[in-house]
């Protein structure tokens, strides 16, 4: 496994769980791991952006299954290098990745395959980009193209700032993900992310969830990583999950395989819920994070098996994944500061927040010399309950984070807000 945050966390945790890893000499490595990850596998060092020591390492402890966590190291063709040398990777390819690594890319296979998503241009001209504006309604949609770690979309709402933002993008802000910019239109509704796993033919539906992106109560302030997120989202009701498979999940499968880049791995694609249906927002090539916690939380497939037989393009032969009809539902506990500038070695005491059946996932974590757990990171735990729907589940979970002493940490005390306001509804 590799990767050091809650994700890999949820991930490792119900890795250790799976057959694969019964038998007496069977083993759990996590490069780098975290002290969360620590309780479920043994972490090493090792730098993922060095693919021969990865390599290495696989060869001396003959690994069955790597397990590729973020999307740097899938965008940098890491699965490609392992591959390369016989290995079984859960994750796509570099070229396959381009699905998360360029959003002009992502754009232009939709064009071409007819899926629902905004309108756009994409251009590496400065004065292009001001000029296409006159196309577009405020407010304006400016992506960076490339990974800027999930900061590189700016929605202005005034031409002026849209003409700024721009001259920020190719002045270098993002770096060379900002080189080449896609513009769009904006779309209205309500955002939610769905899951599939596919090997390139089959595809199966891993789940839905939704997330809250801002860093602030009511969803406001800057945007974050994700503050928290429940599963499953109701509002993707069976009709919409199934529009969503045929209209926009498996074409791109289709797509990617006819063009001779097959897409391996969890296909995870933010979505708006718009009046005229689910409409592509973008894809990632990676498990969301929050969003994978409260997926694990519900899997009763085995994890491992599931991503073997998609490794080696045996999907086909697995059954369709089990959830528990239960939500789950994760609030972050942050560093105070974040997501500008989180506040690092804040003592941590996790109390009795697991007593009740919720689960803590440790991200930005680790050990101080003499043992004690501090933050060591933005997001730093991501507390996780269930309920019989997102009130209970919610509820559990605040019972459980008001159990933890983490003095320079700090939480959303709204996650599923729009869910709990729905369900207080009266049905008629
Ligand atoms: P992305 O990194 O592409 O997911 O964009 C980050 C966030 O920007 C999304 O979660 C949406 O809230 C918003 N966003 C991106 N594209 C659009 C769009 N075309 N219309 C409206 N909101 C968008
Ligand atoms: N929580 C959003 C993401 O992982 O991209």
């Amino acid at each position: 496994m590799l990767g050091s945050g809650g994700r890999e966390h949820a991930l490792s945790w119900k890795l250790a769980q799976s057959r694969l890893l019964s038998g007496p000499q069977d083993r759990l490595y996590a490069a780098p791991g975290n002290p969360g990850i620590a309780q479920h596998a043994t972490c090493v060092e090792l730098d993922a952006r060095d693919h021969a020591a990865a390599i290495a390492f696989c060869e001396e402890h003959r690994i069955g299954l790597v397990v590729i966590g973020p999307e740097a190291p899938l965008v940098d063709g890491l699965a490609d290098s392992l591959r390369g040398e016989g290995f079984s990777v859960f994750g796509p390819s570099k070229a396959a990745a381009q699905l998360e690594g360029s959003k002009g890319f992502t754009k232009d296979l939709c064009a071409r395959a007819g899926i629902p998503t905004a309108g756009y241009i994409r251009t590496r001209s400065f004065g292009e980009a001001v000029e296409a504006l006159a196309g577009f309604q405020p407010p304006y949609v400016l992506k960076a193209d490339g990974l800027a770690a999930g900061k590189g979309v700016v929605i202005p709402e005034t031409r002026e700032e849209a003409v700024a933002a721009l001259e920020d993008m190719f002045g270098g802000r993002f770096g060379a993900a900002g080189a080449e910019v896609v513009i769009e239109e904006f779309m209205r509704g309500e955002e939610a992310s769905f899951f599939a796993l596919t090997d390139g033919a089959t595809i199966l539906s891993f789940g839905c969830a939704q997330d809250h992106k801002r860093v602030g109560e009511g969803d406001t302030g800057p945007n974050t990583g994700g503050m928290g997120a429940y599963s499953p989202a109701p509002v993707l009701d069976a009709m919409a999950r199934g529009e969503v498979l045929e209209k926009i999940i498996a074409p791109t499968v289709r797509t990617l395989a006819n063009e001779g880049t097959p897409y391996s791995g969890v296909l995870f694609a933010g979505l708006m819920l718009t009046d005229q249906g689910p409409k592509l927002i973008e894809y990632n090539c990676r498990f969301g994070d929050p969003e994978c916690q409260v997926l694990m939380t519900r899997l009763k497939s085995d994890l491992g098996e599931l991503m073997l037989a998609c490794a080696d393009n045996r999907l086909g032969t697995c059954e369709p994944a089990k959830f528990a009809s239960d939500t789950a539902l994760t609030v972050v506990i942050a560093a105070k500061g974040y997501p500008d500038a989180p506040e690092k070695g804040g003592a941590i005491d996790l109390g009795s927040a697991e007593a009740c059946g919720a689960k803590v996932f440790h991200a930005g974590t680790k050990r101080a010399e003499g043992g004690a757990l501090v933050a060591d990171g933005g997001r730093v735990l991501n507390v996780t309950a269930t309920g019989r729907n997102v009130t209970e589940a919610q509820a559990a979970a605040y019972r459980a984070v008001d159990a933890i002493s983490f003095p320079t940490g700090f939480c959303r005390r709204d996650i599923g807000w729009r869910e709990v306001a729905r369900e207080a509804e009266p049905t008629s």
